[in-house]
């Protein structure tokens, strides 16, 4: 059974627009990580469409399972256990990523570890060169969520807050859709705004209570904004709108972050998420530990990490596992 090559976790994640396997080592060590976007093939819909979405992971995982293993040098045989994400996220596509685990690990008799979607966002903090060593405050901004966390430990978190309309990384996307800019949108504005001025436009953000969000006001008062401008005049000032809407975000994020930070008594801050990838960000939290830009993103290696801290379930009890699409 357990034979000493055995030391390697395949992750995988299908559970939005990207096909990502990865292999990754005991130590959180990255042998491989393959992340085959579809971004493009969503762009011209200006957001994912959950058919189109399923259909490619389908096309892709075998494909991409087969070349994270290649990278890495690595057969099915050097493979301990495979993880896989269960949700949140499209339930079509999230199914594909699982059946596609499961029968990988049949086939091989191997376990199976199901990991939540969030849980393997902060666990791509876990992994090398620099891991990083719990307790810490987290927020974990994404296109499907955003929330505060306090990481007690490895599998202890409490959440101290969370959108309660729009996420952020979903406000990107609005906006980058109101400023007639490509999709996903984040990465679009992030590059616009260095171009343009955070103060030229003051966009309010609504303060809820406690150590909530609320972001849905915000594509509102863009839309306003935008609304009053001709062709000509958004061009000219479309790098100007960019920077403040991503500053009306980010300063938002950032208060709650120190709020919460002076509330825990937590001195160390972490960002994860595709929305921490965002340079306007990280140069606001300068302190703030956070993966490198790839390990933001969605990714499988991230699922594989945290797979090290949540049990396995034995072959072949894990074939009537199911998917779900919010926790
Ligand atoms: O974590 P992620 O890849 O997928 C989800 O779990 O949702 O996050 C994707 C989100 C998208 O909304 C995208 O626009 C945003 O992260 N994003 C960014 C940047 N890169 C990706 N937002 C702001 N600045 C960026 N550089
Ligand atoms: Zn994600």
């Amino acid at each position: 059974m357990e034979g000493p090559g055995r030391t390697l976790i395949l992750g995988v994640e299908t559970s939005c627009d990207e096909t990502a396997a990865a292999l990754v080592t005991e130590e959180g060590e990255i042998r491989s990580s393959v992340v085959s976007s579809q971004a493009e093939l969503h762009a011209r819909y200006g957001g994912v469409v959950p058919e189109v979405a399923s259909r490619r992971h389908l096309e892709l995982v075998t494909p991409v399972i087969r070349e994270a293993l290649a990278e890495a040098d690595a057969g099915l045989q050097d493979v301990d256990r495979i993880a896989v994400t269960r949700g949140p996220g499209l339930i079509g596509a999230l199914l594909v990523g699982l059946a596609a685990a499961k029968a990988v690990a049949w086939s091989r008799r191997l376990p199976l570890v199901p990991v939540d979607h969030l849980d393997g966002h902060v666990a791509s903090l876990y992994l090398q060169p620099d891991p990083l060593d719990p307790p810490f405050l987290c927020l974990l901004a994404s296109g499907g969520h955003t929330m505060l966390l306090d990481v007690r430990s490895h599998t202890e978190r409490e959440l101290l807050g969370s959108t309660l309309d729009d996420a952020a990384g979903e406000a990107f996307d609005k906006g980058a859709r109101l400023l007639g800019l490509g999709y996903p949108g984040g990465r679009e504005i992030d590059r616009l705004a260095r171009e343009g001025d955070p103060s030229a436009y003051v966009f309010p953000v609504a303060r809820v209570p406690g150590l909530d969000f609320s972001f849905s006001g915000l594509k509102t008062a863009l839309l306003y904004a935008v609304r009053e401008l001709d062709a000509d005049e958004l061009e000219a000032r479309r790098s100007n709108l960019a920077a403040s809407y991503q500053h009306a975000i980010v300063r938002a994020l950032v208060e709650r972050v120190r709020e919460a930070a002076e509330q825990t008594g937590r001195e160390q801050v972490a960002i994860v998420g595709g929305v921490a990838a965002n340079s306007a960000l990280r140069a606001a939290l300068p302190d703030a530990a956070a993966a490198p830009l790839a390990l933001c993103t969605d990714n499988a290696a991230m699922i594989a990490s945290a797979a090290r801290w949540i049990d396995a379930v034995p072959y072949p009890k894990y074939l009537a596992l199911d998917a779900y699409a919010s926790r």
